[in-house]
């Protein structure tokens, strides 16, 4: 159970899904016994018993050939470029220093209008994966507790007034000047206009609390979205993670999950759980689009 535990966190760590997470795990166990044979037969062209002369040449044999076999079994098995990195990182500590691999930083902008909580979770979740940084937060509420999450993490953060809203070149500009490459949309309650979306095309995604087509478009946010999934008496809702469009909750969807929904669920528990669902999954699913994109 614990190792599963354990098993849950790296991957959660590593950004990876549940089949690449196999397949490292699998690289690291044939890896580790390729090279213990190697070793081993290695040192039966020098030694004939297993003396202290032996065991010293046989730790210096893994460390130099656990490398060598790991990066070997990635390449058949298609994880090179998380084993190169993985490797770098390793060899960095060894050192005591952070070895510079040539990797591109993916710089990521949140928008976000309420308290923020989604937000939070994205930044913590980022925090131990080099290749993606939060770079700047955006709002349109000047009392959005949003806006302390950025302050908690030292994020540059900017808030949108009337101006900027009606015409979103200065946002672009704000935009361009961090170096942004990727939007994510947490919660952000306007409407993204069509300069934003071709300033940034396929670039922008946003995290709807249901299931769409079902109960988005215009006024269909945060606890207005459960109340009429609850009134309608539904008996199941989820969340939506799309790419954004000219029209409200209307892109290309890039993955949804479900949640039941039982007799005794109020707006209130409804919304609970659907937090929860975000907070399990929008992380992970941000990282794989940035992933898959950064790999064309
Ligand atoms: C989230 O549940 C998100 O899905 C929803 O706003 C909430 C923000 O919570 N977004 C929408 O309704 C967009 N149509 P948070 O501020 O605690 O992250």
């Amino acid at each position: 159970m614990q190792f599963c535990t354990m098993l849950k966190k790296l991957q959660q760590k590593w950004g990876v899904n549940s089949g690449k997470m196999f397949l490292i795990m699998i690289t690291f166990a044939l890896g580790g016994s390729s090279c213990a044979r190697l070793a081993d037969l290695l040192l039966l062209l020098f030694f004939d018993e297993k003396n202290i002369f032996w065991w010293t040449a046989y730790f210096f044999l893994i460390v130099v050939l656990w490398p060598i076999c790991v990066i070997l079994i990635s390449i058949l098995l298609g994880q090179y470029s998380f084993f190169k990195s993985y490797i770098f990182r390793i060899w960095g500590k060894m050192i005591g220093k952070s070895v510079k691999i040539n990797q591109k930083t993916t710089k990521i902008a949140i928008f976000a209008s309420g308290k923020g909580s989604n937000a939070n979770n994205i930044i913590s979740y980022f925090k131990n994966i080099s290749s993606v940084k939060i770079a700047l937060i955006l709002t349109d509420n000047s009392e959005a507790g949003v806006i302390d999450v950025a302050k908690n993490n030292h994020i540059p953060f900017h808030i949108l007034n009337k101006e900027d809203r009606i015409d979103y070149s200065n946002c672009i500009e704000k935009l361009r000047n961090n170096h942004i490459d990727f939007i994510v949309l947490a919660g952000y309650l306007k409407k993204i206009p069509e300069s934003l979306i071709r300033a940034f095309p396929e670039k922008i995604i946003n995290i709807h609390p249901a299931l769409l087509p079902k109960y988005g478009g215009k006024g269909m946010y945060g606890s207005n979205v459960h109340e009429s999934v609850i009134a309608k008496k539904e008996t199941e809702s989820g969340i939506t993670i799309h790419f954004v469009d000219e029209q409200y909750d209307h892109g290309e969807i890039i993955f949804q999950q479900n949640c039941d929904i039982t007799a005794s669920d109020t707006a209130e528990t409804l919304a609970e759980k659907i937090h929860q669902l975000e907070y399990a999954h929008f992380p992970r699913v941000i990282y794989e689009v940035v992933q898959k994109q950064n790999q064309r």
